[in-house]
């Protein structure tokens, strides 16, 4: 089980049977170098859905520089061993040419969601990723789709897209895992060298401590220099943003007034670290 498979034709030989049967499809988008984060999203759509797919394929589209596109860990073995339990379908991990054939030339872009937060540090990372993310729905043809609340942005971003472009998949929003002391998993961490990933969890209980503050009424501009203290002297480097944001519109807020998140993004040495949690609502 959990075949492997690189080309779009011998993809849609599956999906054709399967749609005609009146089967639900689900997919996982993911870029590789599995980690319990995307395995709880194969769990849910495990749950959810009579076929899964799980695509692995490093967009180059959406990385801004050609150093992290190179250094993004590439783990296919792995990755399939560890899927092996779950019973996927298909592990669909396109050659480069089925997703940008020679001459390729459209863009998915999302306005407004888009300019902010990450869009704002890191420019055509979201174009790009909107992009990919709409081929592999079309190429998988699946009713259901499974994203992290990791990358909260890209979830609003995509389900934006769905509406908009009247694609008809269930976009599912799934929990952040988390390790034990509290860092989000992201591929990237294992680029952290020991001493790193020993500060790295700074960047959750910072965040934790300003909800609390802020639910307790305080205002975010009053937080942030304290905030921005403590990052410092845990040995963050530059800090991209730390915002208080609406959680699906993400317009900037001061206070936790209606449903509102806080945002993250730090950097320790050269890897890049983002976050996100609830402040008000959820
Ligand atoms: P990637 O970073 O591999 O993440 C794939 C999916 O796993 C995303 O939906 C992400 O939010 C989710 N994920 C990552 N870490 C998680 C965690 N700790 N808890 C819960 N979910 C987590 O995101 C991408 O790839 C790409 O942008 C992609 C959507 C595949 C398009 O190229």
């Amino acid at each position: 089980e959990g075949t492997i498979l690189r080309r779009l034709d011998s993809l849609r030989d599956r999906t054709r049977t399967w749609r005609r049967r009146g089967e639900v499809i689900g997919v996982v988008p993911t870029m590789g170098a599995l980690h319990e984060g995307h395995l709880s999203l194969v769990r849910a759509a495990r749950a959810d859905c009579d076929r899964v797919i799980v695509t692995i394929f490093v967009n180059p589209r959406q990385f801004n520089s050609p150093e992290d596109l190179a250094n993004y860990p590439r783990t296919e073995i792995e990755d399939a061993a560890k899927l092996a339990p779950f019973g996927v379908d298909v592990i669909y991990v396109p050659d480069g040419d089925q997703v940008y054939p020679p001459g390729f030339a459209s863009t998915v872009s999302v306005e407004g969601l888009t300019q902010v937060l990450c869009g704002a540090h890191r420019p055509g990372h979201f174009d790009g990723m909107a992009t990919v993310v709409a081929k592999l729905f079309a190429q998988t043809a699946a009713d259901r789709a499974y994203f992290g609340r990791k990358d909260w942005q890209q979830l609003q971003v995509v389900r934006r897209m769905a509406r908009d472009l009247d694609m008809e998949i269930e976009v599912v929003g799934c929990p952040t895992v988390r390790e034990a002391d509290g860092l989000a998993m992201s591929s990237r961490n294992l680029r952290l060298d020991a001493e790193a990933r020993a500060r790295a969890p700074s960047l959750g209980a910072v965040m934790r401590d300003m909800a609390a503050a802020l639910r307790d009424g305080a205002a975010l501009t009053d937080l942030l220099p304290g905030a921005h203290a403590r990052l410092a002297e845990a040995g963050f480097g530059a800090i991209d943003y730390l915002d208080l944001r609406e959680a699906s519109t993400l317009e900037a807020c001061d206070h936790a007034t209606g449903d509102t998140r806080l945002f993250a993004a730090a950097w320790l040495g050269d890897v890049r670290l983002i976050d996100n949690i609830p402040v008000s609502g959820e």
